[in-house]
């Protein structure tokens, strides 16, 4: 047996606050359709602030909730598609602004929304190797940048904020037990690179992102039950991406979920890809809904048609 607890938690969005009725300025859109459909009354937009500048603030965060000083950490991953630059990556950033040691072995991934749980297992599988057993693992996009404003079915969704997870490894610890899936689609929901082209921006097939989403949610939080021996009974907390209000009251309906066992926080942030999750175990922590020995079910899904469920534990 050997795998990672989670040790603290932070998370940051920058000040601007979009609301519903500030986009029914620029685009052809109202409060009532956007409430209903995905539960989003706003979202938080960068307007001075970097990428960086997200990440520093939710790592600064994370690093003194756990207690764990930068020269501890041994491996340190960004979930992200949006970084400030191409090269360096995010999390080498992040090294050099927290004074983490220059072995750290800091790197980038994109698995769009569900960034986190790969880099989360990533980080796991690197740290049993690791002399330094803490990990630090992000998730943060700026999303406001590959906005499309002439499409209104994705322009008022997402936002922007980064979340972060401190993470310890010991053979003690019981494993994530994460199970990850990708498809490769680059028709349903996806986002523009710059080998493309087109311009880099955001975009989505709706309906086909809902169908897909009700399907893979509840099927790899099966897997991840199955994997790891216990039952949904076991599971402390859920912890879905915030994609939409819809999707997750589906996988609650599900599984007869009670209300103080998930949270929904996309009211106030939108959908903000790799960084929902660590934002969400960041509130919950703020909150006191989870603490040491809870369990968390971890649940991401989304662009390229990727997903996965693993279940963490609070130190
Ligand atoms: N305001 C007002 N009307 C709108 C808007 C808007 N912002 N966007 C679309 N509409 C209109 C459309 O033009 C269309 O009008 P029409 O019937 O006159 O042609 C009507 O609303 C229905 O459009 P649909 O695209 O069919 O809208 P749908 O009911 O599918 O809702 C939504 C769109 C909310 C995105 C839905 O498909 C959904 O919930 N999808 C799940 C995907 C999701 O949540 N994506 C978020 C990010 S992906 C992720 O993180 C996994």
């Amino acid at each position: 047996m050997s795998g990672i607890k989670i040790c603290g938690a932070g998370h940051y969005a920058p000040p601007k606050l979009v609301s519903n009725a500030d986009l029914e300025k620029i685009v052809d859109t109202n409060d009532e359709w956007i409430t209903s459909r995905t539960g989003i009354k706003t979202r938080h937009h960068c307007v001075e602030e970097t990428h960086s500048d997200m990440c520093r603030h939710a790592a600064q965060t994370a690093l003194e909730r756990a207690g764990i000083k930068p020269e501890e950490i041994g491996v340190c991953i960004v979930a992200t598609f949006s970084s400030d630059f191409l090269s360096p990556n995010a999390a080498s950033l992040l090294q050099r602004d927290l004074g983490l040691l220059n072995d750290t072995v800091c790197f980038d991934i994109n698995a769009a929304c569900s960034g986190f749980l790969f880099a989360i297992h990533t980080a796991e599988c690197l740290l049993a190797a690791s002399p330094r057993k803490y990990g630090l693992v992000l998730g943060a996009e700026m999303l406001s940048r590959f906005i499309n404003w002439e499409d209104r079915g994705t322009c008022v969704l997402f936002g922007d904020a980064a979340g972060a997870a401190v993470v310890e490894w010991n053979e003690e610890y019981e494993s994530l037990g994460a199970v990850l899936h990708c498809e490769g689609d680059s028709e349903m929901l996806g986002v523009t690179g710059s080998g493309h082209k087109a311009p880099p921006q955001i975009f989505m097939q709706g309906q086909q992102v809902f169908k897909f989403a009700v399907n893979a949610v509840p099927s790899c939080m099966d897997q991840a039950l199955t994997r790891s021996g216990k039952t949904i009974d076991d599971v402390d907390f859920f912890v879905f991406h915030q994609a939409n209000t819809r999707i997750i009251d589906l996988a609650v309906r599900k599984y007869h979920i009670p209300e103080e066992k998930y949270y929904k926080n996309i009211e106030k942030y939108g959908n903000t890809s790799a960084a929902s999750i660590p934002m969400v175990l960041s509130e919950l922590t703020e909150l006191g809904k989870v603490g040491p020995g809870s369990r968390v079910m971890l649940v991401g899904f989304g662009g390229g048609r990727a997903w996965g469920a693993a279940l963490a534990e609070f130190k």
